[in-house]
């Protein structure tokens, strides 16, 4: 038994996870992988006299709904399994970086830059660890699957995490037919398990707590750190040190991100919307963060129309992604904008907001565009 499944065992011992027969098919799964791993790696064995180590194993992709354990359970297995380089990553990020690879490539025009692009990635990460595998970008899905064809040939073992399963992948993507050899690779290389039972445990922890607190001030900074605790499970020793981020934007640009964990990101509204941001910014924040906590939403008057428009952009961006929002307002939705250029489009705004407290919304997966 490999020390990830040791480790489930334990937490599920101290009562920190419930027993899920789904998550125990998956640890299994992750198990197989990490013995085969092991094998593979064995060098001066007596076996390795007669016989060559087999090939690195291929890896896992999980699939299931959300709040069901999948970036838990990927976390275990990146820092159980020992097998180096590793490299975790979430997916959009990754295709950025393959992007910009392949770019550099082309411009040297030696022919084809998916193998030199495979190998680069290959030496960087024998594990590749990917959260949140979402494709709805034609340029990701037309070069995916000869992508992940040479990184599997340079040995390159991965794990995936997806809300859905391979066959849903880019469902009504143009140019579909161009992406199935990827779904056929996953679903011949890796192993598929699914990760989809009745309990969305993300949902459990916040416990039916409302998401958006009036007014601002400490009672709601209390509730929404609380809130962070319980999405982020961080313990509560370390809370004076909650980790920061600098989220990469398009042009060389960051955003520093003050809280960064897990997927969970708290800012100001000031940060987001008092200084001039458009919707590139917003998409990347939502593309990255599962949960955005934003506190310190005042109440708008006509003078404020630019943090109006840019807060109706952001919220866009978070309803598209279905990214859920906790926050700390001065005044219920439909009363945060009464008056001003666009107060009237607001309301539609007002209309998302609330529906983005709803358990419906609340239920659904990050990034299904
Ligand atoms: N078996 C379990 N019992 C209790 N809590 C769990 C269990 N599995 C996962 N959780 C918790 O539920 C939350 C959501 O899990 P997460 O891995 O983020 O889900 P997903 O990535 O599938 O959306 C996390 O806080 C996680 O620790
Ligand atoms: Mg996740």
């Amino acid at each position: 038994m490999s020390a990830l499944a040791d480790r489930y065992r334990a937490l599920i011992a101290a009562g920190e996870l419930r027993p899920d027969a789904d998550q125990a098919a998956a640890v299994a799964a992750l198990d197989r992988l990490a013995e085969a791993l092991k094998e593979s790696g064995r060098k001066g064995s007596l076996l390795g006299l007669f016989s060559r180590a087999p090939a690195p194993p291929a890896g896992v992709y999980m699939w299931g709904g959300v709040g069901r354990g999948k970036s838990m359970l990927m976390d275990l297995a990146f820092e159980t399994i020992d097998h180096h380089p590793k490299r975790r990553v979430h997916f959009h990020e990754f295709m950025i970086e393959v992007h910009e690879r392949l770019r550099v490539e082309r411009a040297k025009e030696e022919g084809d830059p998916i193998p030199p692009v495979a190998e680069a990635i290959g030496r960087r990460a024998k594990l590749l660890c990917f959260d949140e595998m979402v494709i709805n970008n034609p340029a990701d899905a037309m070069i995916l699957s000869r992508l992940f064809a040479h990184l599997l040939e340079e040995g390159v073992t991965v794990i995936a995490t997806s809300n859905r399963p391979p066959g849903d992948l880019y469902l009504s993507g143009l140019n579909r037919e161009l992406f199935l050899p990827f779904i056929a690779l996953i679903e011949k290389e890796l192993d598929v398990v699914p990760l989809n039972g009745p309990v969305d445990y993300r949902l459990e922890r916040l416990g039916g707590m409302p998401t958006w607190y009036v007014p601002n001030g400490p009672e709601a900074t209390a509730a929404l750190s609380d809130a962070f605790f319980r999405l982020t499970d961080y313990p509560v020793e370390d809370r004076a040190r909650v980790p920061a981020e600098d989220l990469q934007l398009g042009g060389g640009r960051i955003l520093h991100v003050p809280k960064s964990l897990k997927g969970v990101a708290v800012f100001s509204f000031r940060r987001l919307c008092g200084e001039a941001r458009g919707a590139s910014d917003y998409l990347a924040v939502a593309r990255r963060y599962h949960s955005v906590i934003l506190v310190g939403i005042p109440r708008l008057s006509p003078a404020n129309r630019n943090e109006a428009a840019r807060f109706v952009t952001l919220i866009d961006a978070l309803y598209e992604h279905k990214v859920k929002l906790l926050a700390a307002a001065e005044a219920e939705p439909q009363d945060l904008y009464p008056a001003g250029d666009g107060s009237f489009e607001f309301e539609r705004t007002a209309s998302r907001l609330i529906e983005m407290q709803s358990a419906d919304y609340l239920a659904l997966g990050h990034g299904e565009a």
